[in-house]
């Protein structure tokens, strides 16, 4: 038996975070809509420390980024969590203890906050 036979192909190997949560935080200057507008700096430091506090936090388990403009403005606040590619609008931080709880917690998609399929920039 060769050493290739016995090397496990990278798919083999669980991700190193099993998700991620990107939180749109751009913010624009010339008073144009913006998710920095709409209270998505307070939604991604409330997901970080939920997601702290409730032991989901690190390798094999979550991770919460920030990101600039995701594109996809006009229905901001938003925020994605892949591997699944779920696109969330929220509103308030109940929204965001939603996702944490549903999603990033237990894998169940929160039908009820995603971002319709058409929505843009
Ligand atoms: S400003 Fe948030 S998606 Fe563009």
């Amino acid at each position: 038996m060769s050493d290739k036979q016995n090397t496990p192909s990278p798919q083999a190997k669980p991700p190193y975070f099993e998700r991620h949560i990107f939180f749109c935080l751009n913010e624009r200057k010339n008073q144009e809509a913006c998710c920095a507008q709409s209270g998505a700096q307070a939604a991604f430091d409330h997901c970080k420390g939920r997601v702290k506090a409730l032991g989901l936090a690190g390798p094999g388990q979550v991770r919460v980024n920030k990101a600039g403009c995701l594109d996809r403005c006009a229905g901001g606040p938003v925020a994605v969590v892949y591997p699944e590619g779920a696109w969330y609008s929220f509103v308030d931080l109940s929204d965001i203890d939603e996702i944490v709880d549903c999603h990033l917690k237990e894998g169940r998609v929160v039908t009820r906050l995603l971002l319709p399929a058409d929505v843009g920039h």
